[in-house]
């Protein structure tokens, strides 16, 4: 059976400070975790060094919320994958869409960050998404095919063991609009068929796919609770502990 996979992005928010203090109150309120489910907080590279120390010996993991393609070299302003490692980081988070929408990354580019972030030992949450006019032509299938084949591409079953995709439609992200459970179910069994067309049934059994946008904890159990979603990737919620730790606990037991 897939784990659960509970994952807090923070985005641009959070000073180290604010960090400690957040993770200070996480770590007591996820000491009892459903031993089915896994929890990952993402905060801004600034904090991470931070946050690794503070987790150490809890049951949260670190993740990181970006990454160079490139090794290392002259490329200002970009962090590596050694450096994410370094600081502590289990996973990062790829191609999330404010990342496609305000810095130009495309499929190519995620695809390229993902295979170095694989061949580093870094596990990528990989996001897809359609936007709002895509929804309403009703191109959503075709947009979320084009995102996986594209970031996927060249990347093996076993691989893939390690990546987790995140369903994130990008009207739902930071407007209060949730899919509904059935709407995101849709497009995770149509992920997850995708998947087993281009790998094979079994690998796309294994796949952790998480849904994102609006996820509270009002609505968290009700899209958990669906077959093909198997965790979630927060924002807003997440920056405060106890409504991540709502969200944790609404995780099903499976
Ligand atoms: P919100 O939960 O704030 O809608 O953000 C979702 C998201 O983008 C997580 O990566």
């Amino acid at each position: 059976m897939r784990r659960t996979v509970i994952a807090g992005n923070w985005k641009m928010f959070k000073t180290v400070d604010e960090s400690v203090e957040l993770v200070t109150a996480l770590k007591p309120l996820t000491s009892n975790l459903k031993p089915n489910v896994d929890v990952i907080v993402c905060p801004p590279f600034t904090s991470l060094a931070i946050v690794a120390n503070l987790l150490k010996g809890s049951n949260v993991k670190l993740g990181a919320q970006n990454m160079s393609e490139q090794d290392e070299g002259a490329y200002t302003g970009e962090v590596s994958w050694k450096m994410l490692k370094s600081a502590g980081c289990e996973y990062v988070i790829l191609g999330h869409s404010e990342r496609r929408q305000y810095f130009g990354e495309t499929n190519e580019l995620i695809n390229l960050k993902a295979k170095k972030a694989l061949a580093n030992g870094l596990r990528p949450i990989i996001c897809v998404g359609e936007k709002l006019d895509e929804r309403e032509k009703g191109v959503t299938e075709q947009i979320i095919s084009t995102q996986i084949k594209g970031v996927l591409g060249g990347i093996s079953s076993d691989d893939l063991k390690k990546v987790i995709i995140a369903y994130e439609p990008v009207w739902a992200i930071g407007t209060g609009k949730t899919a509904s459970p059935l709407q995101a179910e849709e497009v995770h069994q149509h992920i997850r068929k995708l998947v087993a067309q281009l790998y094979s049934w079994n690998v796309a059994e294994g796949l952790v796919i998480q849904y994102g946008g609006s996820v509270k904890p009002d609505n968290a159990a009700e899209l958990l609770a669906q077959d093909d979603i198997d965790g979630a990737l927060v924002g807003g919620a997440c920056l405060k502990a106890d409504s991540f730790a709502s969200i944790i606990s609404a995780s099903p037991s499976r």
